[in-house]
């Protein structure tokens, strides 16, 4: 079947400049071009998942890996989770420290007994695997942190992207990374990356190494966005997979699950596929920075104006 691809960079306030915009628009497109080709190629969801994962952290742009914020105590942590819809088999990492690409912990645990690690467990496999120590602090994020450590850290999340103009800005904004893929086999799988909300206390646990934040099965596979405690209160990835499992269409459950994060006051957002290519993308925050490739072109919901859409 024709592999569908839709990724996602971060949601929260709006994009302050069209610069900034441009950049996070061109910076997607680049991981959609890389990753789509090798869904034609006819490699499998999963491994599409990873590299797409790899590239977005790798972008100092986004709160995930290389330009992760830094919690209250000036550290980073990140946290990652892959799923793959036909084994159903969730694994990640819960604030782990000095390497370059959470995911890829994330990966080698789905062949683990033990595929949930924090960081400690997680710190012990990166000796097991001699990673080399990473720093993925940038000049941007400790200019951030500073500037919070002045205002007590009163903001209830850091910048979603790190662009100069952003980070000055007033408003907080949302940040984490996702990739979701349906191969050409029909099968799904999901990842899902992040620095956290920025400026947390210390042991705070994200979202995204939780099937709340992401999850996949046979019919459906969701990552999610925003502030992490809204999305764990929806339960919002599972939740999506689970509506779509039990017979609605892909647009409706997330129609449902987005009325229901309005009416809970919630912030956050989401990208999720289903078995039979349907791409659908929602947000309750003021933006979503996704970008997807329908088989026929790519697209982008850095301008969308509905809670909710989706392609059949
Ligand atoms: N969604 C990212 C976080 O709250 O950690």
């Amino acid at each position: 079947m024709e592999p569908k691809l839709i990724i996602h960079g971060g949601a929260g306030s709006s994009l302050k400049g069209k610069g900034g915009a441009e950049a996070v628009r061109k910076s997607l497109y680049k991981v959609i071009e890389d990753v789509y080709g090798k869904l034609l190629r006819g490699v499998p969801a999963r491994e599409a998942v990873i590299r797409g994962c790899q590239l977005l952290e790798d972008d100092p742009r986004f709160n995930a890996g290389t330009g992760s914020v830094l919690q209250s105590d000036g550290q980073i942590r990140m946290s990652a989770s892959l799923m793959e819809g036909k084994a159903m088999r969730f694994s990640g990492v819960i604030n782990v420290s000095r390497v370059k690409n959470p995911i890829d912990l994330a990966n080698i645990l789905q062949d683990s007994p033990d595929r949930v690690l924090s960081d400690c467990g997680a710190m012990e496999l990166l000796r097991e695997m001699n990673a080399p120590v990473y720093n993925p602090l940038t000049d941007l994020r400790l200019a951030e942190w500073m500037e919070e450590r002045q205002g007590n850290f009163n903001k209830t999340m850091a910048g979603v992207v790190a662009e100069r103009e952003l980070v000055t800005g007033s408003e907080a904004r949302r940040g984490t990374i996702g990739v979701v893929a349906l191969d050409s086999q029909g099968t799904l799988a999901v990842g899902t990356s992040t620095g956290g909300k920025g400026f947390e206390r210390i042991g705070r646990v994200s979202d995204s190494a939780m099937p709340a934040g992401n999850y996949a099965n046979r019919y459906a596979a969701v990552s999610c966005t925003g502030i992490g405690e809204d999305i764990i209160d929806e339960c919002l990835a599972a939740k999506v997979v689970i509506r779509v499992t039990d017979g609605l269409s892909l647009r409706e459950a997330m129609e449902r699950s987005f009325m229901e994060a309005r009416r809970n006051e919630r912030d956050f957002a989401a990208i999720a596929l289903d078995r039979t290519g349907a791409i659908a993308w929602g947000k309750s925050s003021q933006v979503l920075l996704a970008a997807y490739h329908t088989g026929e072109q790519m697209g982008d919901t850095l301008d969308m104006l509905d809670d909710v859409d989706a392609i059949n």
